[in-house]
């Protein structure tokens, strides 16, 4: 079976630097999955990221081994643009990504470029503007608009392009609560649609709920891969390399660690607020 995502023995060293920044990887990503990446900084994160969508190694100059394929294919094989179509990336300052003069043509930009038909574009353009909640804004110039809207236009701009995969690389953490909620509801649709997410993210407690899988990345290697369930039974792993638990497994955490509890971690509110009404 061929993997959307497949990545052997796979290293990373950036040029004129003392250690490889990423070690020994080896990832199979499925379609349809929704992923969540999560390590201390400088981990690698966002250099693994890089080197799903081709910007490594054709941006950046280092020291490569080992295989990233997408769809079977070797990602230096794909003529120049084909990749970053397959693979759309969104990131935490979205303004860098900004070239046009309203939202609606920021939009639509991609898909010209791309040489979609004019109903075709017209289609996406209603879909994505909807799927974003972004109707209101298409006349408005992408620099007047919030951050929490900038952060909904970029991903929107991505999405119109139907990327095969969506990697975000801390899209959030720019944005206020409530922008940052908004963002994780358009992931929650695009997961419903069995689309391939892929996230970095700090923020646990908006990620926990859609990811399937959690991988923890440190010091360039994979410390743990697992469905996100049985990843965050691992709390000793992840508190040691310096993740913040949300706040209702990290009490569980401590009954834990007082011998006070024995089950299972909860992952949510929810399902601490379950617990406790057992225990009552
Ligand atoms: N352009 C670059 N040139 C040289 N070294 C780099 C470059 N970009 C990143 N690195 C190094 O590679 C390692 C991994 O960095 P990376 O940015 O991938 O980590 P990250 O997990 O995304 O961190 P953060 O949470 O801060 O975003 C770090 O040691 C970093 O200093
Ligand atoms: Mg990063």
């Amino acid at each position: 079976m061929v993997h959307l995502i497949e990545i052997e023995n796979y290293s990373w060293q950036y040029l004129n630097t003392p250690q490889e920044a990423l070690k020994n990887i080896n990832l199979k990503i499925e379609q349809g999955s929704f992923v969540g990446i999560i390590g201390p900084n400088g981990a690698g994160k966002t250099t693994l990221a890089y080197s799903m969508d081709g910007l490594i190694p054709g941006q950046y100059r280092g020291l490569k081994h080992g295989v990233v394929k997408i769809r079977g294919i070797e990602v230096e094989e794909y003529p120049r643009g084909r990749l970053q179509q397959m693979v759309g990336m969104v990131f935490s300052d979205p303004e860098a990504q900004f070239t046009a003069m309203t939202v609606e043509d920021e939009l639509v930009f991609g898909m010209e470029n791309l040489g979609m038909s004019l109903p075709e574009i017209r289609e996406r353009l209603e879909w994505v503007t909807e799927l974003t909640e972004l109707k209101h804004l298409l006349l408005k110039p992408p620099y007047e608009i919030s951050g929490g809207q900038k952060q909904r236009v970029a991903l929107a701009a991505v999405l119109a392009m139907t990327p095969e995969v969506l990697i975000l690389d801390e899209p959030t953490s720019m944005l206020d609560p409530v922008s940052r909620k908004r963002v994780f509801e358009v992931l929650q649709k695009l997961k419903q649609s069995q689309n391939t997410v892929i996230v970095i993210e700090h923020s646990l407690e908006n990620l926990i709920p859609l990811a399937d899988r959690m991988i923890l990345l440190a010091d360039g290697e994979i410390a743990l891969d697992a469905e996100t369930g049985e990843f965050f039974q691992r709390l000793d792993l992840l508190l040691e390399k310096g993740i913040s638990p949300p706040g209702a497994m990290r009490f569980f955490y401590e009954l834990t660690q007082k011998n006070l509890y024995h089950g299972r971690l909860p992952l949510t509110v929810d399902e601490a607020a379950a617990l406790l009404r057992g225990a009552a």
